[in-house]
């Protein structure tokens, strides 16, 4: 394992990369997007740690619980609305464009890599979307923008016509994973030889399983993040940093041409 701290040491080494491969996938977590001002998970400051989420079996079992995760769901919503993608996220839409990057697998929630120019097709959202809510009995769609002012008026938790709850379209604590996601994040981690792995702390799994598969492929394994993660014994390079910073030259530079 290299570990690379300095700013334009890290850029080289990433651009280096990126250039050698065929190709390249880039895994991504909440560090991804607080440059955008939506707070990760797991750092101390997080507003996750003043609302945090109710878990699946909770939710389930109890209509306050429901109500109590809608309320937190909408509070976090009101902090993060607005949120434009940061320079990692445009970069990657940049990468994918030039053709120097395959597909994104993404923790993420905020749909920030489609607002970014992420072909829809091309983005894995292993823990779902908070952009909408779906009834956990019959699958229908519902809109937020339906659900909240009828939620705000009753204070009661939604229910779909079929008498099914709704709930935020994510992957709540204990609940199924999306089996569909898991096979597309499969796919795409056995079918690349450069795994960038970034903005996670890679402790969440069955999403950080991914990293391990790509590189026991036989990809090699980048992990770009701030923090120590207890992956990067196994990367081949670590570029610890701000992810902004580091991916800042890849959203306006075309690598492609800088090669050519
Ligand atoms: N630059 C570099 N690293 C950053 C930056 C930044 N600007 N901002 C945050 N980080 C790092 C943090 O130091 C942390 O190590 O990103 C990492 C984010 O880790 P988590 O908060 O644990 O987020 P993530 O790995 O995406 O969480 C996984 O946990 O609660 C669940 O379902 C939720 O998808 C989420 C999953």
């Amino acid at each position: 394992m290299v570990v690379i701290e300095e700013l334009e040491r890290a850029q080289d080494a990433l651009a280096r990369c990126l250039r050698e491969c065929d190709r390249a996938v880039a895994f991504t977590g909440a560090g991804l997007s607080t440059e955008s001002g939506i707070p990760d998970f797991r750092s101390s400051d997080s507003a996750w740690r003043r609302h945090p989420p109710v878990p699946f079996k909770d939710f389930l079992a109890d209509a306050d619980a429901r109500a109590l995760a809608w309320r937190r769901k909408f509070a976090m919503d009101d902090l993060t609305a607005g949120a434009r993608p940061g320079r990692g996220p445009r970069a990657l839409a940049r990468l994918m464009a030039d053709d120097m990057l395959g597909d994104i697998v993404t923790q993420n929630i905020d749909g920030l890599h489609e607002s970014a120019g992420a072909p829809a097709e091309r983005i894995v959202e292993l823990h779902g979307n908070g952009g909408y809510a779906a009834c956990l009995s019959c699958g229908a769609r519902h809109e937020l923008a339906d659900l909240r002012p009828r939620f705000e008026a009753t204070g009661l938790a939604p229910e779909c016509a079929c008498g099914g709850p709704v709930k935020s379209a994510t992957i709540a604590f204990g609940q199924a994973m999306p089996q569909e996601a898991l096979r597309r994040a499969r796919r795409a981690s056995l079918n690349c030889d450069l795994y960038l792995a970034i903005g996670s702390s890679l402790v969440v799994y069955p999403a950080a399983a991914f990293p391990v598969l790509a590189k026991e492929n036989g990809a090699a394994l980048v992990i770009v993040n701030r923090e120590p993660t207890p992956l990067d014994a196994a990367a081949d390079l670590v570029l610890r940093g701000d992810i902004g910073s580091i991916f800042a030259p890849f959203e306006s530079c075309s690598l492609r041409a800088s090669t050519s």
